[in-house]
């Protein structure tokens, strides 16, 4: 039986989309975003996949706000939860109830947080990326799964920089989605094993 993948988005959706082109070795079962106007709703339409908004400010407080999402992800018994793109912090018991992927843009454990590409540029670094890993209950800190380097050009913004690094996370998802389904993936402490 192919598992069963939940991705929960905020923005654009175009890693939704990579995941959608992708042969995962499972199936994902529905598309939940905190907003409204997220374009991954639209790329879940496109792909035939059910999309729903669970939107935070019709909450009034996180908790309740992270209750009702955590009700509807159960609804969809998910095996997998992927967050693509994803720009609220999920509280513990929401990400120790399922294993939870996250992409990130850049190269953790550097430049955590929301604006991690803008935050690499402002450090002057020649070098950021791209990381896929387990979610914990610290923010953008789980066992690394897949990581890949994007050079600093001299002329970059935040736009062409995050441009090329979400080329980068196009592949990185989709292969770490696919690991897990396959059950090549095995976490030994901080360290997660890739087994051929
Ligand atoms: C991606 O670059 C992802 O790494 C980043 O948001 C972008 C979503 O793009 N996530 C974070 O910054 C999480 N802290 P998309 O909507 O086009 O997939």
């Amino acid at each position: 039986m192919g598992k069963r993948i939940i991705v929960l988005a905020s923005g654009a959706g175009s890693n939704l989309a990579a995941l959608t082109a992708a042969d995962l070795g499972g199936r994902i079962v529905a598309v939940v975003t905190d907003r409204a106007d997220a374009g991954a709703l639209m790329r879940a339409e496109q792909a035939g996949i059910s999309g729903d908004t669970i939107p935070y400010p019709a909450f009034p407080d996180r908790a309740a706000w992270a209750r009702a999402l955590e009700g509807n992800v159960a609804e969809h018994e998910p095996d997998l939860v992927v967050l693509a793109g994803f720009m609220r912090i999920l509280p513990p018991e929401f990400v120790t109830r399922w294993p939870t992927l996250n992409v990130h843009p850049s190269l953790l454990p550097a430049f955590p947080g929301a604006r991690a590409v803008e935050a690499a540029l402002a450090w002057g670094v020649k070098v950021t990326g791209s990381t896929v890993h387990l979610v914990d209950e610290e923010v953008d800190h789980g066992p690394i799964v897949l990581q890949e380097a994007v050079a600093v050009r001299p002329d970059d913004d935040a736009g062409s920089l995050h441009e090329r690094i979400k080329t980068v996370e196009h592949r990185l998802l989709p292969r770490a989605v696919s690991l897990f389904c396959a059950d090549r993936l095995r976490v030994e402490g901080r360290y997660v094993r890739i087994l051929q």
